[in-house]
């Protein structure tokens, strides 16, 4: 049995958040997602994500191939997650390619293609500039 892991903040979902999702899940059996909090989004980018942090979790938990979501406190939890979770794969788009290799020392890390032209920032600034 293989445990997949992954990271994200998922808001404003869209589809490249599913296709990221699915194709996480094809690489093992068991997906488990961390979604980070809130606080965790405020203090990166300085402001909240649209949804909160209970609805965003409500909704990844919905996705059929999702076995189990938390939430994602720090960014240098990794490798805790990771342990806590007995991951055999952490999977991350390659917009963050190479920054995770560091935790190969505990499981597979594999980065996917990011979808295209798509992304919860420019939702936003397109609704925003209507
Ligand atoms: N993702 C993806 N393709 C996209 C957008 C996101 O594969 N077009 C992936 C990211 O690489 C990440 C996960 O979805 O692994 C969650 O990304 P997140 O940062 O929450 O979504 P973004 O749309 O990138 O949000 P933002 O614009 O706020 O950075």
């Amino acid at each position: 049995m293989k445990t997949v892991i992954t990271f994200g903040t998922f808001d404003v979902f869209h589809v490249g958040h599913i296709n990221i999702l699915q194709r996480a899940a094809s690489l093992g059996d068991t997906l488990i997602v961390g979604v980070s909090t809130d606080k965790l989004n405020f203090e990166k980018k300085g402001r909240n994500p649209i949804y909160t942090e209970y609805d965003r979790m409500k909704i990844i938990n919905s996705l059929r191939y999702v076995n189990l979501c938390f939430p994602e406190e720090s960014l240098e939890k990794k490798a805790e997650y990771i342990k806590q979770y007995n991951a055999d794969v952490l999977v991350m788009g390659d917009d963050w390619e190479g920054k995770f290799d560091y935790l190969k020392e505990f499981c597979d890390v594999v980065y996917l293609e990011r979808t295209p032209s798509i992304s919860t920032t420019e939702i936003i600034e397109v609704i925003s500039s209507n």
